[in-house]
């Protein structure tokens, strides 16, 4: 016997559709299987700080496998290491408020915490087991995909799909208009979402971080697919992106954590493609319309998986790991192995080569390779 009566939820850092897929499968397994008790906990971290959760029954349950965000809501600002605190003056400060976290576990009596988040939920949650005892069990999550312990992450799929019909959306009216088409798409640093979308949605060329891009062989390819009677082209690019030798592009910043968001650089390269190859061109960034909303199947799936396993590593007092997928199969990796690992883009990998394969020009290429390569 474990000893575990009561587990408590919650969800860290950006949304990702399957959040709410993962709580339920906790919640049914937690009632149907191992008869603990669970309890959710609002707004990410700082619900424990602030003492905000409320009971999890079946009935909470109810329609959760298909709604998109997160009924607890969440915050990636909400580090309860560095909290931001409104001194009596109206001045704000961070402030370390993980004691606050440890009185209000056991406040409301908590066995153990189920923490579903990215890189930076699962870090913390660690650091609450590791300095304050409290147990943790880890489910990773971000449509970024670029978490190192899992094979792939819930969310990710959904976001794929999305992007990859706003592509189909774009080729048609591309053709039409005779226009180069742009994609911005999210992943921070990690060109997952730009790549897997690429290939599905037929992009002529695809740019990410890992692979830093000059225009000429872009270029390139739109002259080579002109001289076809293909008037046409749809590039899709990762928010991380940057020219060789040049610098990411940023939106804005967050007053509270002073990190810096992603986005814009399709507008830069955009911009680049008009002046030098003298296209009409259009760009489109995607934004959170990939975060939100409902979960394909691919998602649910995982979604339900990773929940009924931290909910039978909770129960059965198997602290201080992480769900993943591992070949197929739901594993158990230790956090401490598990954070701290990115996944980037391999630029040798097999998904690149294919990609290549079919003609897709990443911006790394040798300008006249590619256009005698369209024959
Ligand atoms: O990590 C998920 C993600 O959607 C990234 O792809 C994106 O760069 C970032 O979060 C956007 O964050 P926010 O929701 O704070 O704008």
């Amino acid at each position: 016997m474990s000893g575990v009566r009561r587990i408590g939820i919650l969800t860290g850092g950006g949304d990702a559709p399957g959040l709410n897929a993962v709580i339920r499968a906790v919640v049914k397994a937690c009632a149907y299987i191992h008869k603990v008790s669970v309890v959710g906990i609002t707004g990410g971290y700082a619900g424990l700080v602030e003492l905000k959760a409320r009971e999890l029954t079946l009935d909470d349950a109810g329609g959760l496998l298909v709604r998109g965000g997160t009924i607890l809501g969440t915050s990636n600002r909400a580090n309860p290491y560095r909290y931001p605190y409104v001194r009596p003056d109206g001045v704000e400060e961070m402030i370390d408020a993980s004691s606050s976290v440890k009185r209000n576990v056991d406040k409301l009596g908590l066995d153990c915490l189920i923490v579903i988040g990215g890189d930076g939920t699962l870090a913390c949650g660690e650091r609450l087991q590791r300095e304050l005892g409290i147990p943790v069990v880890g489910v990773p999550k971000t449509i970024d995909n670029d978490l190192g312990a899992t094979n792939y992450t819930f969310g990710f799929a959904t976001a794929l799909e999305v992007a990859t019909n706003a592509l189909d959306r774009l080729h048609t009216t591309a053709e039409s208009h005779h226009r180069v088409m742009l994609l911005e798409v999210m992943g921070r640093e990690a060109g997952w979402i730009a790549l897997h979308a690429g290939i599905a949605g037929g992009a002529d060329v695809i740019l990410i971080r890992e692979i830093p891009f000059k225009i000429e062989p872009i270029l390139a390819k739109f002259r080579a697919r002109e001289r076809r009677g293909r008037p046409f082209s749809l590039v899709v690019v990762a928010e991380g992106a940057a020219p060789a030798g040049g610098e990411q592009v940023f939106s804005g910043q967050d007053t509270v954590t002073g990190w810096k968001r992603l986005g814009g650089v399709s507008a830069q390269v955009a911009r680049e493609i008009e002046e030098k190859g003298g296209y009409e061109v259009r760009s489109t960034i995607l934004g959170h319309i990939q975060r939100g909303g409902s979960p394909v199947p691919v998602d649910r799936i995982l979604a339900t998986r990773f929940g009924v396993e931290a909910a039978r590593l909770a129960a059965t007092g198997q602290f201080g790991f992480m769900v993943a997928l591992r070949d197929d199969e739901i594993v158990a990796v230790p956090l401490v192995d598990a954070i701290g690992k990115l996944k980037l883009v391999d630029p040798g990998c097999q998904m690149v080569v294919t990609a290549r394969a079919v003609g897709t020009v990443f911006g790394d290429e040798d300008p006249e390779a590619v256009e005698a390569a369209e024959g």
